[in-house]
């Protein structure tokens, strides 16, 4: 027996390295359980986390997910909402493309699924805004299909354990890192015996990356994935996986617009597209311009013009550094801004809005600093 075995191991053909089994059991004793969409096999429920916990991290989430829940219960009440209470109740969270998704994706299950999400990963990858991963994630969860995710924290862990040199963003390694992945799921056999083995399975993967093989400084003494982990025994947890090769993000610069008259700051609806799509913000200028030009090249025409500190934003893709003004307008005429919808709102009403995070700082601050 013993010799049967271990030539089916050389074979390749028992894969002793299978996290499946010691995983779902950490996840069952260790992982997390009281999280609020994990009360629920509703992929309604289950989706919307999904997609506000993409680079985001829970705590972060979970007023959120609460909010939107309490003003959109299902995906027929978000899918007739107004794109901007969907952008109000995304603002903050960032990366807004998500929430433009977001309300494209519940309108095409109400128009092409009879407003019953698909009900499985293949079904719902063809949904905009869910990629392959979140859809198995979501298809794991509510329907216990053998779909195998891959974000960033299970990248680490996998990097880790199988031991994946190269740069996870590439081509090849992500390839070879979803080969790892689908060959981990647990089997046919453990799901008929364990049905929410897939659940518990998926949800330890991401607690795991989560809470115990952080980036930094990976907690391996708790990890049950230790005996098996190549980085662990080679003493390569440090180097693995890869980081990203970094490219300098470009630096832009634009002044910005704190207009106001009365107890009313002017604002401007972003277009659907681009940055902060469809969100509310300030008026913006070219630097080079000037304060005064361009405060009158946004066609608003100014009582005082006070420069403040510039401070910086990162995106993805680049850094933007911004250079504010304050300025008290002459009356509450509307600008000519163009395509964008422009509106004098007050002040006690900016709540309401859906500001990007760092302009609502900046209203904040002039807000607590007595300038507006
Ligand atoms: N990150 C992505 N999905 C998650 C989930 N379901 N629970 C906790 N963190 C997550």
């Amino acid at each position: 027996m013993v010799i049967f075995r271990l030539s089916l191991m050389v074979a390749g053909i028992i894969d002793t390295m299978n996290i499946a089994a010691p995983l779902i059991s950490w996840q069952r004793q260790h992982g997390r359980h009281g999280l609020p969409w994990q009360q629920t096999r509703d992929p309604y429920r289950v989706w919307l986390s999904e997609i506000m916990l993409q680079q985001t991290q829970v705590s972060a989430v979970i007023p959120y997910y609460e909010r939107f829940l309490a003003s959109f219960p299902d995906v027929a009440a978000l899918a007739r909402a107004p794109s901007q209470d969907v952008m109000a109740h995304w603002a903050g969270l960032g990366y807004y493309a998500r929430a433009r998704n977001l309300h494209a994706c519940a309108q095409a299950v109400m128009r092409d699924w009879s407003g019953a999400f698909p009900s499985d990963a293949a079904g719902l990858c063809t949904l905009p805004g869910i990629g392959p991963s979140t859809a198995a994630a979501i298809a794991a969860f509510c329907f216990a299909e053998r779909a195998a995710i891959l974000d960033g924290n299970v990248k680490r862990v996998l990097a880790r354990h199988f031991a994946i040199d190269g740069d996870p963003t590439t081509r090849a390694v992500e390839t070879r890192l979803w080969e790892v992945a689908r060959a981990q799921v647990p089997t046919q056999s453990m799901l008929r015996r364990e049905p929410d083995a897939m659940s518990s399975y998926t949800q330890g993967l991401m607690d795991l990356g989560a809470t115990v093989c952080g980036r930094a400084r990976p907690r391996c003494e708790t990890c049950p994935l230790q005996k098996t982990c190549i980085a662990f025994k080679a003493g390569r947890t440090e180097e693995l996986p890869w980081p990203r090769a970094r490219k300098a993000l470009p630096e832009r610069s634009i002044g910005m617009l704190a207009a106001w008259h009365d107890d009313k700051l002017l604002l401007v609806h972003r277009p659907a597209n681009g940055i902060w799509g469809g969100l509310w913000s300030l008026p913006e200028f070219e630097v080079s311009l000037g304060t005064a030009a361009g405060c009158r090249k946004a066609g608003i025409d100014p009582v005082e013009i006070q420069p403040l500190a510039a401070f910086l934003h990162t995106f993805t893709h680049y850094r933007l550094t911004i250079h504010p003004v304050l300025v008290q307008a002459k009356t509450l005429a509307l600008p000519d801004t163009g395509a964008m919808q422009s509106e004098w709102v007050e002040l006690k009403a900016l709540a309401g809005r859906g500001l990007p995070a760092p302009v609502r700082k900046l209203i904040s601050g002039l807000q607590a600093d007595a300038l507006l």
